[in-house]
């Protein structure tokens, strides 16, 4: 049985909590539910919640939550198929961190876009002889190879920097965004190269996707996160990002903000 668990503390957040005393409760709640049940096999979490929003969870929340799930026996899987692979200058999310799980699952960036997904675990959970279980596309060869010369290149460049050069430079931008349209951004949250802008409701409840619609017809193509719950639109450019790209698409940005503020006036 999985159970989803949707009280999460970018949830609570916006129901006017600290992020610290969202995570705090998160926490309490999962705590108790190991202590009274005893079917819970694992937690599955994305360290940086993409397609969501965009939403960060602290360095200090993931450590506790391996100290949990250590202490219940409950296995703690990171979903890193969007982190994974230098997005938060770091090969995984979980050296970012600083957390050590017990299964990652990677795809994306593994292989730079070809079709390939795979899993890293603790070598007691190896427990599939090969054989015994097959994918349409498992092993394909030429994204293997894609995927090896994406590691090479991920190990022997100085891209992991360069990520974060870019990450101070998108957040600057994004900063001077927010505080020259403050009526229509209320928060930026940046981590390596996973961005995202979330727009207040009360002004018009659709406007991130308006933001999102007049982008696109722009040339810049976002993330719509804005089903109702703290509406984001997510940028996650790729590794190899210019800082001429960048500032283009920043100001596509702003233009398209301002756009959907007129049409909407
Ligand atoms: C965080 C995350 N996990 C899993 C998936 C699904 O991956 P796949 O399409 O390889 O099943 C996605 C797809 O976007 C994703 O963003």
């Amino acid at each position: 049985m999985m159970i989803m668990y949707e009280d999460n503390p970018f949830m609570l957040k916006s129901k006017g909590h600290s992020l610290e005393s969202s995570e705090n409760q998160v926490l309490k709640q999962l705590q108790l539910m190991f202590r009274e049940r005893n079917d819970i096999a694992a937690v599955i979490i994305e360290p940086v919640m993409v397609n969501a929003g965009g939403f960060i969870f602290s360095k200090r929340f993931l450590k506790e939550l391996r100290n949990i799930c250590s202490k219940y026996n409950v296995s703690l899987i990171f979903d890193e198929i969007q982190t994974a692979f230098g997005w938060l200058g770091t090969f995984f999310a979980s050296d970012f961190f600083g957390v050590t799980p017990d299964i990652v699952t990677l795809g994306k960036g593994l292989s730079s876009g070809f079709p390939l997904a795979a899993i890293i675990m603790k070598e007691e959970y190896d427990v599939i002889n090969y054989g015994e279980d097959e994918y349409t596309y498992g092993g394909h060869p030429i994204s293997c190879a894609v995927a090896l010369e994406t590691i090479r290149f991920l190990e022997n460049s100085n891209i992991f920097s360069e990520v974060m050069e870019r990450s101070n430079l998108l957040k600057k931008l994004l900063l001077e965004m927010a505080k020259t349209n403050k009526e229509y951004i209320k928060e930026v949250r940046i981590c390596g190269l996973i961005a995202s802008l979330e727009f207040y409701q009360n002004k018009h409840k659709d406007f991130a996707n308006y933001v999102y619609k007049t982008a696109l017809y722009n040339g810049l193509v976002l993330r719509k996160s804005s089903n109702g719950f703290r509406p984001s639109l997510v940028l996650k450019p790729p590794l190899i990002v210019s800082i001429t790209e960048t500032e283009r698409a920043m100001d596509l940005l702003s233009e398209s903000i301002h756009e959907a503020a007129e049409a909407l006036r």
